[in-house]
């Protein structure tokens, strides 16, 4: 049998950050579902449909291929055969994602994708529904959080770095936008699981995160 972590939280809560180095030291699989809705953004608005536009995203749904592999435990995320994981890493197509992640037949899809790839291995999946709506019977579920002013000082960090120009109060913005957007949509909104952990991050950093991580799976496991 299988192992599932799963694990939710808003936008730059350092989800991904911590799920990796998590996989890393536990052996599991870690399974980036904002990368396939990241694609699935890419797709569509490349080809001017709107998230608005239902009838042919519910067309373009039947023929687009996202997929994503692995090559030494990095994910990679494949879009029609292209491999697109660099190109998806943009503030744009973030934003882009959370606003196609609004329909439907998107979150279908890429839904049934996720419950297939669970059942391969160990595996810790995050993402906004990952508790509530892909994996209900995961081993262990984590709500991970942090303040707004905390997320928006670490992404700042993280573009700055990347070489990327904005200013701390645009990246706020967005990811207040996002937040909001995440929590009031009607299909699969963000939000806690009944029975998921709460781990606050505002005053923790990465390696603390994981370990708080490592300790709740090894006393669930346990349990
Ligand atoms: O890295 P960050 O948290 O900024 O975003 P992400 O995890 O790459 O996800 C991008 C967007 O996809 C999110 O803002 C959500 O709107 C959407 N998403 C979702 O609806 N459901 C998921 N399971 C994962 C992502």
């Amino acid at each position: 049998m299988s192992y599932n972590v799963a694990i939710d939280g808003p936008a730059g809560a350092g989800k991904s950050t911590i799920a990796k180095l998590f996989a890393k030291e536990m052996g599991f699989i870690y399974v980036d579902t904002g990368a396939m809705y990241r694609a699935m953004g890419l797709y569509f608005h490349g080809k001017g449909i709107t998230p608005q536009d239902i009838d042919k995203i519910k067309e373009g749904c039947k023929t687009v291929d996202v997929s994503i592999s692995y090559e030494n435990g990095k994910q990679l995320v494949w879009l029609n055969g292209e491999d697109v994981s660099k190109k998806i890493r943009t503030e744009e197509i973030g934003g882009l994602a959370s606003s196609y992640a609004v329909v439907p037949q998107i979150r279908e899809k890429l839904v049934e994708l996720q419950q297939k790839l669970a059942t391969t291995a160990d595996i810790v999946m995050d993402g906004r529904d990952i508790g509530t709506v892909v994996l209900p019977n995961a081993d262990l579920k984590v709500y991970l959080t942090a303040s707004v002013k905390e997320r928006a000082k670490r992404r700042y960090k993280e573009l700055i770095d990347k070489g990327m120009q904005v200013t701390i109060e645009e990246i706020e913005e967005d990811i207040r936008g996002r937040d909001y957007r995440d929590m009031n949509r009607e299909v699969s909104p963000l939000k806690q699981a009944d029975d998921a952990v709460v781990l606050d991050t505002s005053f923790m950093n990465i390696e603390e995160a994981a370990k708080a991580l490592k300790e709740l799976f090894e006393q669930r496991k346990d349990a």
